[in-house]
């Protein structure tokens, strides 16, 4: 990529089409359990370069209004949080949940500002363990179409949190890189020879196959991509292939492949150009792993890992995320402590935002290119005017989207592997539609 290619791919801030693009989606400004309280602590969250703060009223309402006040642009963040309003505490204004001022102390009462002040509010959604916001035009809100582990209520679901100090595209890069887990991870997720697939213990995740150097194949969608990485299993490797399948759904959310426990999803969400929010969400409809545990498993603890509120890592740039050199040397394969410390190192490595005019893509990186391509094309098309990337007809329902782990015998198609039928009817028209296309311009030859 030339570096002008990059900005377009990375740079989400103001006018940044990659912002706009993202504006087009729902984005995920925090977990629900931040401001799970009425009239609790509210939150300061920080989209696409965008500072807002997000709290509960008294009645259990969600709000999330513009940080600045409108009066004289005090943090917001500061603010009293009481009855059914948010009170600025330089001058008192205060703010109901739609932004409306409900209170302007230092306003004489028949003042005519106190009947038309508002500040910016923005839509608000709960679904699946998070607070979702509208942050694109306010006159043509999306409908909110929930993600696959907010799509059923009773589905048991566990977040890890971690702030990362770069751009987002290097961090969702690591989401669609395979061939990564054979090596970074190598000590989290060894190769074992009792099990058919992934496997969950309290402390790794086991797979059936010892292969570094995966065969990747990426196919297209309306929603974004999914690939597969095909390994050489350790048993019957003539007869079958290890399998692992992952979605990547524009912009900013990827399907891991799932283990014998727990699905695997994953936001890697802007902060701003430099700063990226990592979530990591294991769930499932009946098994699953308790929150506690799956921040334990993952080293990614709040108050002993991260940082309460900010989430920023204990383990981090600064103190060279306490690599234990001696470990290695034991077999460890990084000397770094939790799988998502280990990536943010090497992401972090890469600099704030990773200059793509000077890496040198191998085989194993085709989904990455993929997705360079596809998102720089996409971020383009917004540039030009026209509809983001996932938002236009035909539409597969987020909800239906599963990545998929497993032995699959040769010679078998990965590609209709947990298909929804809605993907497969869309599927069945587009082909439909093609080959009507080809019979009406061989007719016209
Ligand atoms: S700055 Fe908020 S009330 Fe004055
Ligand atoms: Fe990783």
């Amino acid at each position: 990529m030339t570096p002008e290619q990059n900005d377009l791919l990375c740079r989400v801030e103001g006018a940044a089409p990659m912002g706009q693009l993202m504006r087009q989606h729902w984005m995920p400004a925090c977990m629900i359990e931040e401001v799970a309280e009425p009239d609790g602590t509210p939150l300061k969250v920080r989209l696409l370069g965008e500072d807002m703060v997000v709290f509960r009223d008294t009645n259990g309402r969600v709000g999330a209004l513009d940080e600045f006040c409108p009066h004289r642009r005090a943090s917001l963040s500061f603010g009293r949080n009481e009855e059914c309003g948010l009170r600025c505490l330089y001058h008192g204004w205060k703010f109901d949940v739609d932004g409306n001022a409900v209170d302007m102390s230092s306003e004489p009462v028949d003042a005519k500002l106190r009947s038309t002040m508002k500040t910016k509010a923005y839509p608000v959604r709960e679904a699946g363990g998070f607070i979702w916001v509208w942050m694109g035009d306010p006159g043509n809100v999306a409908e909110f179409d929930p993600p696959n582990w907010a799509a059923a209520p009773d589905d048991k679901i566990s977040i890890v949190k971690m702030h990362g100090a770069c751009n987002w595209a290097q961090v969702l890069e690591g989401s669609i890189d395979s061939a990564h887990s054979s090596s970074l991870h190598s000590s989290n997720m060894p190769a074992a020879l009792d099990v058919a697939g992934s496997t969950a213990t309290d402390t790794a995740w086991l797979r059936p196959s010892a292969d570094k150097a995966p065969r990747i194949e990426v196919e297209k969608t309306p929603f974004g991509f999914r690939y597969v990485a095909i390994r050489k299993p350790i048993v019957d490797a003539d007869k079958q292939d290890y399998v692992r399948m992952t979605l990547f759904v524009a912009p900013f959310t990827v399907h891991i492949p799932s283990n014998d426990r727990y699905h695997l999803s994953q936001m890697l969400v802007p902060i701003d150009d430099v700063n990226t929010m990592f979530y990591w969400i294991a769930w499932h409809p009946t098994k699953g792993i308790g929150q506690d545990e799956w921040r334990r498993f993952c080293g990614a603890e709040v108050g002993k890992d991260v940082e309460p509120v900010t989430f920023r890592k204990v383990r981090n740039a600064e103190n060279n995320y306490l690599q234990d050199r001696d470990a290695m040397k034991q077999g460890d394969f990084t000397g770094i402590y939790g799988i998502p410390t280990q990536d943010m190192a090497m992401w972090e490595s890469m600099g704030a935002i990773a200059d793509r005019s000077e890496d040198r893509l191998g085989s194993s990186d085709k989904a990455i290119f993929t997705f360079r391509t596809q998102m720089y094309r996409a971020a383009q098309a917004v540039q030009q005017g026209e509809a983001a990337i996932g938002t236009v007809e035909p539409r597969v329902p987020h909800g239906k989207l599963m990545s998929f782990e497993g032995m699959v015998p040769k010679g078998d198609d990965w590609r209709n592997l947990n298909v929804s039928d809605e993907e497969l009817r869309i599927r069945a028209n587009q082909a439909a539609r093609k080959g009507r296309t080809v019979e009406a311009a061989e007719s016209v030859a």
